[in-house]
């Protein structure tokens, strides 16, 4: 009966991934995964990566009609801006960053009034039109590398207030977060305590955390980075054994790249429900349709562009 329902289950991905693969081939789409996308989406994607890696690629893209970003909605806005002749499809609208939400606009206004010589760093993590209200971006790979490059020692940072603490132990300079206390609700979850509790049953494992983790849990790690650099390091590590501290997702890309490595999630809940929301039903309904076509309006997308592409000057 298990087993049998098991190949109904089997029978029906393969039948939903032909289907996306024959789509993508008729329009012309190539499809671009987040690391913490589910294990079947990284699989059928064209490429997997960081949010760094990703904006990299849409911007390159030339030969696509389509780019289908399985992510979230931060991610796939960059997309549209930083390659405005392709059409770019979010999969699930509800693909929506919590963290990316909690900044405003009038807060950085509100914030550049209050601190007229601050120059304003924001994480991708954020809304086009906050964007367009910055200086420069970056992502976790690059935020020590963008602030360093700053001619001032006081910076408005946001929305991530541990990326901020984080950048400002790395680089000895004031950083002020906009809003005061914006966070990722799932890496919020990792506790250190738990981290010690694996150590005692994992004594040679290397701790690896996302800088969007609280900074007892940076304390106790040995690495820090965004996930594709996570997923570089373990490469290059001796190490045998990991704890992850980010998103469940990275775990398919870490076990496929490390077949003889072993990796341990430091908290097992830790999943992003937002990342989760590309399923291939909605994949497939999204080549199928035509849907959901990113927009932004050109006035907002031309700052948020130079915000994005001043990042990309420094790293
Ligand atoms: P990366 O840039 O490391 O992929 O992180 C994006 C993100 O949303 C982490 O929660
Ligand atoms: Fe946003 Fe956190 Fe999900 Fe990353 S893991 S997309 S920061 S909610």
């Amino acid at each position: 009966m298990l087993s049998c329902l098991f190949s109904k289950v089997l029978g029906e991905i393969m039948d939903l991934t032909k289907e996306i693969l024959r789509l993508k081939k008729e329009k012309k789409a190539v499809i671009l995964a987040h690391n913490y996308q589910r294990g079947e989406i990284q699989e059928i994607a064209d490429y997997t990566g960081d949010s760094i890696e990703l904006s990299r690629k849409a911007m390159a893209e030339k030969d696509a009609e389509f780019i289908v970003f399985s992510a979230v909605d931060f991610m796939a806005e960059s997309a549209a801006i930083l390659n405005p002749t392709k059409k770019v499809l979010l999969p699930c609208l509800g693909a929506r960053c919590p963290m990316a939400q909690m900044l405003t606009v009038d807060e950085i206004k509100r914030a550049k009034k209050q601190y007229p010589n601050a120059p304003v760093v924001l994480y991708v993590n954020t809304l086009a039109s906050c964007k367009a209200e910055a200086d420069v971006c970056c992502t976790s790979a690059n935020a020590v590398e963008v602030v360093k490059s700053l001619n001032a020692d006081t910076v408005l940072f946001g929305p991530d207030k541990n990326l901020a603490e984080y950048v400002a132990e790395k680089t000895g300079k004031k950083l002020i977060p906009i809003p005061a206390n914006g966070f990722c609700p799932t890496h919020l979850l990792f506790q250190p305590e738990d981290v010690k509790v694996l150590k005692m049953q994992h004594p040679n494992a290397t701790v690896m955390v996302h800088p969007e983790c609280s900074g007892e849990m940076r304390a106790v790690a040995d690495f820090i980075g965004s996930t594709s650099k996570i997923c570089t390091f373990t490469k290059e590590s001796s190490s045998r054994e990991f704890i992850v501290g980010t998103e469940q997702g990275i775990l398919h890309r870490l076990k496929k790249e490390n077949p003889n490595k072993t990796f341990i999630l430091a908290y097992d809940g830790a999943v992003c429900p937002n990342m989760k929301l590309t399923t291939l039903d909605r994949l497939y309904t999204s080549l199928k349709e035509e849907k959901h076509i990113v927009q932004v309006p050109p006035a907002v997308a031309e700052k948020a562009r130079a915000s994005l592409e001043r990042m990309f000057q420094v790293k």
